[in-house]
């Protein structure tokens, strides 16, 4: 389905009925990532976005984590989802959690954060993002797909896995891309938000993860008050298609326990 929002039309999905669950995507990947999540949960209405410049959602030459925030929003208003949601952000849509949280508390009934990092860019990191989003813009996705692709899994994964998503990976659109990199580069330290985190919250981490690695959801764990932590053996950064089956269950049993709660 699509809806034009703030200035540009996002592609997303609803699967599923029952309480508002807000999957977000992470860089530069697209709501394919939950696909094998939202086919087996019931009882939730999951709602499954491309984020604007990802997927087959349209591109804006400039984006920032506080737009794509703005724009989960917008959605949610647009198809009349006023309650509060479960959002579940891997990585990128980690980062993008961080500032729903900071801004859009009254929309949040709680979290799950996949495989994502806190931390504002350092430095070096800023400079190869800008060198990526001008390479990218040059050349094509694929530059982008071609960095990612070797530090996505774990050693076990299937050459299959790496072919699908290095292939949804160069299909996304460059200026989209490029203007995601760029908001990478320029996010926010969310380090301060951690300890104020006042909803529930699950932290998923692949142990094989090489781009945000079990060592920083450990840290958060210690900094968010009250919060679970599963480590997925067999994963590395993209739990949900490496290991769908843990992951699934990890989401079931803390849902599971809001709904207890509600
Ligand atoms: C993501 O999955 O969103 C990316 O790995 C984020 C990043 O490049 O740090």
């Amino acid at each position: 389905m699509q809806v034009r929002v703030n200035g540009v039309t996002l592609h997303y999905e609803i699967v599923g009925e029952g309480h508002p669950l807000l999957f977000v995507h992470g860089f530069p990947l697209s709501g394919a990532l939950w696909q094998p999540t939202a086919a087996q949960l019931r009882g939730w209405r999951c709602i499954i976005p491309d984020l604007r410049g990802h997927g087959r959602s349209a591109a804006t030459p400039a984006a920032s984590i506080a737009q794509f925030s703005d724009d989960l929003i917008a959605l949610l208003d647009a198809i009349g989802e006023t309650r509060p949601v479960v959002l579940c952000g891997l990585s990128m849509g980690g980062v993008i959690a961080f500032d729903f949280f900071r801004r859009h508390r009254g929309r949040l009934r709680a979290l799950v954060l996949v495989d994502c990092r806190a931390n504002a860019e350092t430095p070096e990191g800023r400079r190869q993002r800008e060198e990526l989003a001008q390479a990218v813009l040059r050349d094509g996705s694929r530059v982008a797909a071609d960095a990612m692709i070797g530090k996505l899994f774990a050693p076990q994964a299937p050459g299959s896995l790496r072919t699908a998503w290095h292939a949804l990976m160069s299909a996304a659109p460059p200026v989209g891309v490029a203007a995601a990199a760029r908001a990478l580069a320029d996010r926010p330290d969310s380090g301060p938000t951690l300890g104020r985190i006042d909803v529930p919250t699950l932290l998923v981490f692949g142990m094989h993860d090489q781009i945000t690695p079990p060592e920083l959801a450990r840290q958060m764990h210690a900094a968010i008050r009250g919060s679970r932590l599963e480590l997925v053996p067999g994963a590395g950064h993209l739990p949900p298609v490496e290991q769908p089956d843990h992951f699934i269950q990890a989401i079931r049993t803390f849902l599971s326990g809001l709904s207890v709660l509600s």
